[in-house]
């Protein structure tokens, strides 16, 4: 049976850039909208275009330029961003305007100061008046995820008979539960007239760690379309990371959902948007982080020495990264030292690598890795031979 497909909105351009000290130029932006898209994601989440004349040329180009990926503008609902966005997004050849406001109960009443109703009303406003110049709207409920899922049924069946096209239902402040956010995608599945005719999607924050794991609840229980960022990059804790969500569905078949993702591009773009943001990636991520793939204790050596598959899930050629690496420390056991003295040319029987590892254990002690260089000064130091 063929998978589902699960469309892939990158939003590494407007939410990941809100990240502090992250500002990217126009130039900048261009080249990850390029890669982007060389990596086959669906939508392009380009900027907020009223945000500033920086992000509006920013995202005119970047409109002008793509030619398979939707390209995406964010707005409040308000009039003028929404006007805004839509003249940004003129020369796009797939635009989606991408409007929304607060719906729970704290960002009604203590940041918009309104009522529901008064916010519903503005709801439908927004999505009519960026249906007048775009066909894809996508409408988003901030604060979905502590929305009373009710007062989130009306507000969405009322945007979807506006025209919206995507209903966005984010976790804005990472609050959810995976159980929790999959329920309540379910909910809007079961009691939404017209649901059926649009496109869910997740939008997750990482504040408790959940981001990833929230968006696959979301997207078990009915949404079909993945907001998220390269490296997980975005405010506070960050975004769901687009790298970990679809390596997920490719990981786990039998779910039937799959991406159009090419993951051997996933470490290059990592590394770019990384070095382009200034913000390094820690070395223990899940998928592009420097350890991800690097094996260091005795017991998973010898295991990986032996089957790869007994300590990797995935093969890192997967993913566009160099071959696992078994790294020497003072936890390595003798199996991995053989491989690596091997691997630089010193084929030893088992009393001279005996010798060998002895020596090794009191370098390693004082070094935090030993390199290939330390193996061949140990080599002639101790001089051991075949
Ligand atoms: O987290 C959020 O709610 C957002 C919306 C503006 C889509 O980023
Ligand atoms: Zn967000």
């Amino acid at each position: 049976m063929t998978a589902q497909r699960i469309q892939i909105f990158d939003t590494t351009l407007r939410d990941g850039e809100q990240v502090p000290g992250c500002k990217l130029n126009r130039e900048e932006k261009l080249v990850i909208a390029r890669q982007l898209e060389l990596l086959g994601v669906d939508v392009i989440e380009a900027g907020f275009p009223v945000s500033s004349p920086g992000d509006f040329t920013a995202v005119q180009s970047i409109a002008a330029q793509t030619k398979e990926a939707t390209v995406c503008g964010l707005t409040r609902a308000v009039e003028n961003d929404i006007r805004v966005a839509a003249e940004a997004l003129k020369l796009a050849r797939y635009p989606r305007i991408h409007t929304g406001i607060g719906t729970s109960e704290l960002h009604v009443k203590y940041k918009l100061c309104s009522t529901q109703e008064l916010v519903l009303e503005r709801a439908i406003a927004a999505v009519k008046l960026a249906k007048s110049f775009v066909e894809d709207v996508e409408f988003y409920a901030e604060d979905a995820g502590r929305t009373d899922n009710v007062y989130l049924a009306r507000v969405c069946e009322a945007v979807i008979k506006a025209g919206a096209t995507v209903l966005n239902i984010p976790d804005t402040t990472g609050y959810c539960l995976p159980e929790e956010y999959g329920a309540k995608i379910r909910f809007l599945r079961e009691n939404v007239k017209g649901i059926e005719n649009v496109t869910l999607s997740t939008h997750c924050h990482n504040d408790l760690g959940l981001a990833t794991a929230n968006s696959i609840a979301g997207v078990v229980h009915g949404a079909r379309q993945i907001e998220c960022t390269i490296n997980g990059v975005g405010e506070r804790a960050g975004n769901t990371a687009l790298e970990e969500v679809v390596m997920i569905l490719r990981q786990h078949p039998y779910l039937n959902l799959d991406t159009n993702i090419n993951t051997k591009l996933l470490t290059e773009t990592s590394t770019m948007v990384s070095h382009m943001m200034g913000m390094p990636v820690q070395a223990n991520k899940a998928i592009v982080g420097a350890n991800a793939f690097s094996h260091s204790s005795g017991i998973h050596q010898d295991g990986v020495i032996k089957h790869r598959e007994t300590y990797e899930i995935i093969d890192p050629r997967e993913v566009g990264a160099p071959d696992s690496s078994i790294v020497l420390t003072a936890r390595s056991g003798r199996a991995a030292l053989g491989y690596r003295l091997q691997k630089i040319g010193y084929a030893f029987n088992k009393s001279v690598l005996d010798q060998a590892y002895a020596s090794f254990l009191v370098l390693a002690d004082r070094k935090k890795e030993v390199v290939d260089e330390d193996l061949h000064i140990l080599v002639e130091q101790e001089n051991l031979v075949a």
